[in-house]
């Protein structure tokens, strides 16, 4: 469940602010975020390391937001992003490039002249083709790109097919088999740094075994690659790790991290500076999404609760069939308690945003979604010219509005009409 989501007199609060409040204030559907749950994932995880050398690069595509990318960066993450755009984001939100590993399948010669001229801290890269470019774009510019080699280690994560990325089969990584002469090749090329070594199975991960696995295999590389006289100066296990939606009991970070430093020790690898690329686990249970109940539509089969966020606003129930809880934001109301599926008002099927829900909801009354910090917003679209959301960031009693809500002109803003016949 989400940390500091409680009901006061049948009231729902994040932390110290009455919801309720906070959607009559800026409106409909409304994302809210809570700033002390975001620091408390992050601190789990550094109780894990503690002692340790270790960069956490938080997984920015979870939620790119301008003020929880300023938060991370305070509280001294470093960044994992995938493209360009996300690169300007962290400097615009006064993260250090430094610490910032790019990764993705398909890095463009301007984002590498980007992140090169930011000087980033490392290029995760993805295949053999990459190594090249990276190389040649590197050399160019009279520098060398510090890389990383991302290796596919082929254990099944168990997550959704679309998350899972570790497996054979998919187009991220490099194959196990492909790894050692992966390496051999970037320490020839006169554009490359080889610094480290990178893996990320899936998302989602509610179970410790793939990442013992993972890490097993991640290790052996390591050994061989060294032995080949190529030093690995850090290790990146990626990121991953599961969230509670709907009774889900992935391991909490500092455990999971117990038993992974425990295999590094085992194996003579404690030393290494760690990386790892979290974005689920730090923001999916700091978020709500309020929104507000715009008709009911009683059916033969199927009870309708028509609402005003949608689709576009919220992808991962259309997306993954994903499971987000829905609560009233007043429990108190008196309403019958009836089956609806919540769907939003997009001219689409599977705009839905939960399904058999049982709810004592009324037109007018207002409803949480829940575990929407990650992949929500982010993922958001103007699909049905439907402005995005605004953002509010909860720390105690305090609200900042931390992105307003989006006006319909921008979103036409770079559209041109075809110019008059002459
Ligand atoms: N590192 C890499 C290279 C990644 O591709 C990802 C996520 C992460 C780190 C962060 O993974 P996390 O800790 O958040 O699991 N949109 C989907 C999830 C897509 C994950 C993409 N990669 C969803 O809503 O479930």
């Amino acid at each position: 469940g989400q940390p500091q989501l409680h009901y006061r007199d049948q009231a729902l609060y994040l932390e110290d602010r009455r919801l309720s409040d906070l959607a009559r204030e800026h409106g409909t559907p409304l994302y809210v975020y809570s700033q002390a749950s975001m620091l408390q994932a992050l601190a789990a995880y550094q109780r894990g390391f503690a002692g340790r050398r270790v960069q956490i690069c938080y997984a920015m595509k979870a939620n790119s937001s301008l003020a929880v990318l300023q938060l991370f960066a305070q509280h001294g993450c470093g960044f994992d992003i995938v493209s360009g755009g996300e690169l300007e984001r962290v400097m615009a939100a006064g993260g250090d490039p430094a610490k910032v590993i790019f990764s993705g399948v398909g890095k463009t010669r301007a984002e590498m002249r980007q992140a090169l001229e930011a000087g980033i801290g490392c290029f995760n890269v993805e295949s053999e083709a990459e190594l090249e470019v990276l190389s040649e774009v590197a050399q160019s510019m009279g520098l060398r790109a510090p890389i990383s080699i991302r290796v596919n280690p082929n254990v099944d994560a168990k997550t959704h097919p679309y998350i899972s990325t570790g497996l054979k089969g998919n187009k991220f990584g490099i194959a196990h088999e492909r790894t050692l002469d992966t390496y051999r090749r970037a320490a020839q090329l006169p554009g490359l740094r080889v610094v480290g070594i990178d893996c990320h199975i899936g998302s989602q991960i509610t179970e410790e075994t793939p990442y013992l696995d993972a890490m097993d295999r991640l290790l052996d590389l390591v050994q061989a690659i060294e032995a080949a006289g190529i030093a690995i100066h850090h290790i990146d296990f990626g990121g991953g790790l599961g969230i509670d939606y709907n009774g889900d009991t992935p391991p909490a970070a500092d455990a999971l991290w117990s038993s992974l430093l425990a295999k590094l020790d085992a194996r003579g690898y404690g030393d290494r500076l760690l990386m790892i690329e979290p974005g689920r686990s730090l923001v999916g249970n700091a978020g709500v999404c309020l929104t507000q109940v715009l008709y009911l539509k009683p059916g033969e089969q199927k009870n309708f609760c028509v609402v005003d966020a949608a689709m576009n606003d919220l992808p991962r129930p259309a997306m993954y069939q994903a499971y987000h809880a829905i609560v009233p934001l007043d429990a108190a109301a008196k309403a019958p308690e009836q089956v609806y599926d919540v769907v939003g008002p997009i001219c689409e099927s599977g705009d839905w945003l939960g399904k058999d829900r049982s709810l004592a909801v009324a037109a007018g009354d207002m409803l949480a979604v829940l575990s929407t910090g990650a992949y929500c917003s982010s993922m958001g679209s103007t699909y049905n010219t439907r402005a995005r959301p605004a953002e509010v960031l909860v720390d105690g009693a305090q609200a900042h509005l931390i992105r307003a809500r989006e006006g319909i002109s921008d979103i036409f803003r770079c559209e041109r009409l075809i110019p008059p016949k002459s």
